[in-house]
């Protein structure tokens, strides 16, 4: 069944464990959106993997794995993840690349710390170059995966944008870069990548008419999404279910099923309004549980409760099935449980979700609390034998946002996940 997986927070859903587990019953597996800015931990034959723009598809050698036209590629970063993967024994005989996906050029990384540090207002980026990267697709001045292949092409179209962004760097008061030798080990990395470069819309769409299974991957979360999102703090691509389908040339009829993945509390890296953020020592003692560090950049994760009412907005932006809700375990011990059922705002109380970071900077959330829960549930294989108090907090949130949770995780192990039949 063709299956959408999308993070339905503001990223760091624990998404490339959600995605591993279910890779291997697809034949395919698909990026749509994103850069490198991704970072999607996964447990490979025991060691801890951190993906950034391979699909996690790759783990499963009989499944193909697409990085497809929406994902924008930093190509010396796709080599050098290529090669750590062939260094844990990866053949990545099934990868593709598509030969419409944006280029990210050294300027745009430049770019992004520039912004970052000098702008009026800081989003907290990864610094990876996403945000101008997509910046110049829609300025419709953008390189792609096929201008790599050709020093010719790649050489002349580099050029006159270069000249475009050392005359904004200089601007800034930022000297002229020496692009050269950049664009030399662009090209090498073209090089490297050549036997991987397709249509990969045509690939989708022959394994579409072949009913093959297809899964495809979601990066970031819902939250960041550069239309429904807390804009302005959000990332520059369509997060949500609509990058699907701009992002791989296959149209909403592919789509048989929706998964969303949830923590069962909130994480969020970068600035932007956070209503049910824990400061002080209980978040500490959540962000230490939780082991919450960036997998991208290693920053420390601002954490709180879980959100019901950005979560049922979530769910109903991108037209979710059922949940996936990761690292129930990090709740283990805790007395008591918080989530948030309402808003108190200017105007009253409400369950609304209004996106944008000014109004939602406004208000202060109504919590509910549940009963925790005493025993461990890492080791836990059965939905029947989790604590009742573990079938009442999922009970809530299923009655709150309206759908099923289909499955639960509890360790970061394949093994420690329980599906629930909905
Ligand atoms: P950018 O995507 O690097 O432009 O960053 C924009 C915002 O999205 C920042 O708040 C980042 O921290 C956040 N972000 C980008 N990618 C991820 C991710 O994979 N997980 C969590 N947050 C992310």
């Amino acid at each position: 069944m063709n299956t959408v997986v999308l993070g339905l927070q503001w990223g760091d859903e624990g998404k490339g464990k959600a995605i591993d587990y279910l890779a291997g019953s697809f034949s395919v597996v698909v990026r749509f959106q994103g850069g490198h800015n991704a970072g999607h931990t996964v447990y490979y034959q025991g060691k801890k993997v951190v993906l950034h723009v391979l699909p996690s598809g790759i783990f499963y050698p009989d499944c193909s794995a697409v990085i497809a036209n929406g994902v924008v590629v930093q190509p010396l970063q796709l080599v050098e993840e290529i090669q750590n993967s062939r260094a844990l024994g990866l053949e990545l005989h099934n990868l593709a690349l598509s030969e419409s996906a944006p280029l990210i050029l050294p300027f745009h990384q430049q770019l992004d710390v520039v912004f970052e540090d000098s702008r009026y207002q800081r989003i907290g980026t990864t610094r990876r170059g996403i945000g101008p990267a997509y910046e110049d697709v829609v300025g419709r001045r953008a390189l792609f995966v096929n201008d790599l292949l050709r020093e010719d092409v790649f050489r002349a179209k580099i050029a006159p944008l270069a000249e475009y962004y050392q005359r904004l760097f200089s601007a800034h008061g930022h000297p002229a870069a020496n692009l050269d030798e950049a664009i030399d080990h662009y090209l090498q990395a073209g090089a490297f990548l050549k036997p991987f470069v397709c249509n990969t819309t045509r690939l989708l769409q022959q394994a579409l008419a072949a009913k093959k299974d297809i899964l495809f991957e979601g990066a970031q979360g819902t939250l960041l999404d550069i239309n429904l999102g807390t804009y302005p703090f959000v990332t520059s691509s369509n997060t949500t279910i609509a990058g699907v389908f701009s992002g791989t040339g296959l149209s909403a009829k592919a789509v048989e099923r929706v998964i969303g993945i949830s923590k069962a509390y909130t994480t969020r890296v970068g600035e932007g309004p956070f209503p049910s953020e824990l400061t002080g020592a209980s978040g500490q003692k959540l962000r230490e549980r939780g082991k919450e560090y960036g997998a991208t950049t290693g920053r420390p994760r601002r954490v709180g409760w879980l959100d019901l009412v950005a979560l049922k907005y979530a769910v109903q932006v991108n037209g979710v099935d059922s949940l996936f809700l990761t690292k129930l375990d990090v709740l283990d011990g805790m007395a008591e449980i918080q989530v948030v059922t309402a808003y108190e705002g200017a105007g009253g109380t409400s369950a609304e979700f209004s996106p944008h970071a000014d109004a939602l900077s406004q208000v202060r959330p109504v919590y509910r609390t549940l009963p925790g829960w005493e025993s461990k549930l890492g080791a836990v294989e059965r939905f029947r034998d989790l604590p009742k108090q573990v079938h009442a907090y999922l009970n809530f949130i299923e009655d709150f946002v309206g759908i099923g949770v289909s499955h639960v995780s509890l360790g970061g192990e394949r093994r420690q996940t329980i599906e629930i039949g909905v």
